[in-house]
């Protein structure tokens, strides 16, 4: 296997070896998975309830230029900023929401992590028409959990525009046992540097080679297709080969690390931090300097509290850790994992005097105990009642930079089979990471629970990695889960999870 490059297909629709891995056939949709055909149970539509709070706000998605503090970007945004505006709502609120189009493109929003009704979820082709160039699109839902979510396009990779912004549920019931509470979005930035995520998206494809016909076939490959540049084959533990794109910037709320966004607080002060990754192909290691943080939240659910040096955030993650503050000027760093071009983010936190760390400064807590979503446990409030599953799924993450195709399942989204599950059952979902790389697994609609009972609605493959991931099945609807690398998304890591009878 010398020649096997590090994001070989090791399961295809040939792979004997990996029949033998997966005790089960590759062919799509193995197991015990019912068929797909028959109708969605009918869903009502979503209307307030009497009395219920309703919070209206309008999104303009526009193309705008912007300041990343030196670099001026032509780009795409929600507003004139990026991320763009807050929207924040108490759970239990019906939100209703306008989009209107201003975009020379179809586009819609996704309500990442929300638990919400199927007709508001965003994904075009499924849960809607897109919005076309012009057009407007109201999204009407309630927010039934508390927590730190944001939003953004499921249309092709406009993600990795500045087409995003965060989305705070909060909690009637929260003590709110801190004086000041930080939004931090992470991103890399690529649009309008000479590139755009369509250039970008489209070089990897050709890049990677012609695509054989039918299915995942052609992508069995076991022969070397390396993967130039960067990221290399000796980046460090756990998640191998982390990204596919070399960016130009990493931004901490839409800043470069030279003319970082500041954070002012008084020393003492207790702070809640809610750190968000909108990124499209990074995981981010964020720490700040001379302190620990103590993570209280993953994916907007509450954990039993853990204080760490650091944490990995992978695209589409969220983290609320509490932070008690030093007296000084400190650095937030967003550090981008295995990549060696581009910086990191920064961000900076200024309680007194002091000097200001340069942009490339390198706190302590990176190399110190980096939390991994796997080490947290669920606070009992949240942790799914025991139960065993009454039906379970197969999911195999599977592709290859050559041809640049990715799939579950043996095909790409649109040739794989949809996965379903009927209203009421506890649904096992076993996934499997067949290739070399780390894919950030996000499932719509829901909160899945990890082995150890976490809940999250995004988590972290490692190259190889399997995990059993357990939701109940309380939502009706269509729905998607994919890999939330952006890229990999839409050369075809998803695949429905369908709601029928
Ligand atoms: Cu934020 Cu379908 O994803
Ligand atoms: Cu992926």
């Amino acid at each position: 296997m010398t020649g096997m490059s590090r994001r070989t297909l090791l399961l295809g629709g040939l792979g004997l070896g990996a029949a033998a891995l997966t005790g089960c056939t590759s062919a799509p949709a193995a197991g015990p998975v019912p068929s797909a055909s028959g109708p969605m149970p009918t869903l009502p539509p979503a209307t307030p309830r009497p009395g219920q709070r309703i919070v209206e706000q309008v999104l303009t998605a526009k193309p705008v230029t912007l300041d990343l503090g030196g670099p001026t970007v032509p780009t795409w945004a929600y507003g004139d900023t990026a991320p763009g505006p807050l929207v924040r709502a108490t759970a239990g609120d019906f939100l209703r929401i306008r989009l209107d189009n201003q975009l020379p493109a179809d586009t819609t929003i996704h309500w990442h992590g929300i638990r919400l009704h199927n007709k508001a979820d965003g994904v075009p082709g499924m849960t809607q028409d897109p919005v076309p160039a012009g057009g407007s699109f109201t999204y009407e839902f309630t927010a039934p959990d508390p927590g730190t979510y944001f939003f953004h396009p499921h249309v092709g990779v406009q993600l990795d525009r500045g087409l995003y912004a965060p989305l705070i549920v909060d909690d009637p019931n929260e003590p709110g046992a801190y004086d000041a509470e930080w939004v931090v979005v992470l991103d890399d930035w690529v649009d309008g540097t000479g590139r755009t995520p369509d250039d970008v998206l489209a070089k990897l494809i050709a890049d990677g080679g012609p695509a054989p016909s039918g299915g995942m076939g052609g992508m069995g490959g076991m022969g070397g297709m390396d993967h130039g540049g960067h990221g290399g084959g000796n980046a460090p533990q756990p998640w191998g080969d982390a990204g596919d794109v070399t960016y130009p910037y990493f931004l901490i709320n839409g800043r470069v690390p030279t003319a970082p966004a500041t954070f002012e607080a008084k020393p003492g002060q207790r702070v809640r931090i809610r750190l968000i990754n909108a990124a499209s192909d990074t995981i981010f290691t964020v720490a700040l300097g001379g302190h620990r943080l103590t993570v209280t939240h993953g994916d907007g659910f509450p954990v039993e509290p853990r204080e760490v040096d650091a944490l990995y955030l992978g695209m589409g993650e969220r983290y609320d850790a509490l932070v008690t503050l030093d007296d000084g000027v400190f650095p937030l760093v967003a550090r981008p994992f295995g990549k060696t071009e581009g910086g990191q983010g920064l961000a900076l936190v200024t309680t007194g005097s002091g000097q200001a760390p340069g942009p490339d400064v390198s706190p302590a807590e990176l190399a110190g105990r980096i939390l991994l979503a796997t080490d947290l446990r669920p606070h009992e409030s949240v942790r799914l009642p025991s139960r065993s599953p009454d039906a379970t799924a197969h999911m195999s993450l599977e592709g290859s930079m050559s041809p640049y195709r990715w799939g579950i399942n043996g095909a790409p989204f649109g040739q794989n089979q949809p996965l379903t599950v009927r209203e009421g059952q506890r649904l096992r979902l076993n996934v499997m990471n067949m290739t070399m790389m780390t894919h950030p697994l996000h499932l719509h609609g829901h909160t899945f629970a990890l082995p150890t009972g976490l809940r999250k609605d995004t988590v972290l493959l490692a190259p190889m990695q399997s995990m059993a991931l357990e939701l109940d099945a309380d939502n009706v609807g269509d729905w998607m889960v994919h890999c939330h690398n952006i890229y990999h998304a839409e050369a075809g890591m998803m695949i429905g999870l369908l709601y029928r009878g």
